[in-house]
């Protein structure tokens, strides 16, 4: 018996790998994050399958789940929405998994970030203009920033932001941006990105507090902050440069 933590992505149903649907597709238990994994995924799981909402269980509660799967010889597919390595909670059940010696695996997902840079056409990496991308968030109710992470020490740095778990202090976050970034500096929210009602809201950080005020964005966005979301005033990369001796140019590549 195995526990299958699987990235279910941002959203769009079809927006997980292979591998996760295949395992989804064998597992007898299934217990899903519902707050954010789209219920759609859950018609991957084999008829007569026991799903399980898991957001309005504890920890406890989650794993007494895994007990009675493993008592049962049962395989678990859990997901958890966009990837794993980020705002999961895989960390707090793997330590739970560990310490009962139930066996596990990770299956990787489409993250947030990366979906909301897809719903903006846009690479959040460009030469010379930005080639770091923070995946951040601000302190809330149930977990403060550890010291050093504050974001102006990240904004300091001038890197593009992603900033997680936050639009509900976005105002909070403009001022700690602002004497760094400067006022033009291009901002872009993304609600619910790739869902049927994803939104885009794009101003700059002396506009985007008026421009969400609008239209009230309260959960379940990305705030994305940097040059990189507005300039086309860059230069191409080496990679695909006619003078660059790459180490496999001149090679039949596969
Ligand atoms: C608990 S974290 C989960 C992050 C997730 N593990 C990932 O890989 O992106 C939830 C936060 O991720 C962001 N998020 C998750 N899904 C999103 C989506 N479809 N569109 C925009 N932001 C999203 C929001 O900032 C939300 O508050």
């Amino acid at each position: 018996m195995t526990v299958h933590f699987i990235g279910a992505g941002p959203g769009a149903p079809d927006l997980i790998t292979l591998r996760g649907r295949d395992l989804i597709a064998r597992c007898p238990v299934c217990l899903y994050a519902g707050s954010l994994v789209n219920p759609a995924i859950l018609g991957h799981c084999p008829p007569g399958a026991r799903i399980v909402d898991t957001a309005p269980m504890s920890l406890d509660e989650i794993v007494a789940e895994f007990e009675r799967a493993h008592s049962a010889g049962q395989d678990v597919a859990r997901l958890h929405s966009g990837d794993l390595s980020v705002w999961s909670a895989l960390g707090e059940q793997v330590r739970r998994l560990e310490a009962l010696g139930i066996p596990y695996t990770v299956t990787p997902g489409v993250p947030a970030f990366a979906a909301a840079a897809a719903a903006l056409g846009r690479e959040l990496t460009l030469p010379e203009v930005g080639q770091s991308v923070v995946l951040t968030r601000t302190s809330g109710r149930a977990s403060a920033m550890p010291p050093g992470e504050r974001l102006d020490a990240f904004a300091r740095t001038g890197a593009t932001l992603a900033i997680h778990l936050s639009i509900h202090a976005l105002d909070r976050v403009v001022a700690e941006l602002l004497p760094h970034y400067g006022p033009d500096c291009p901002v872009a929210i993304v609600y619910r990105a790739s869902w049927p009602d994803e939104r885009i809201v794009a101003g700059t950080l002396a506009t985007i507090v008026a421009a969400v005020a609008a239209a009230p964005i309260e959960r379940t966005a990305l705030i994305l902050v940097g040059s990189v979301l507005a300039t086309d005033d860059f230069r191409d990369s080496a990679l695909y440069d006619a003078g660059y001796q790459r180490r496999f140019r001149g090679r039949t590549e596969r």
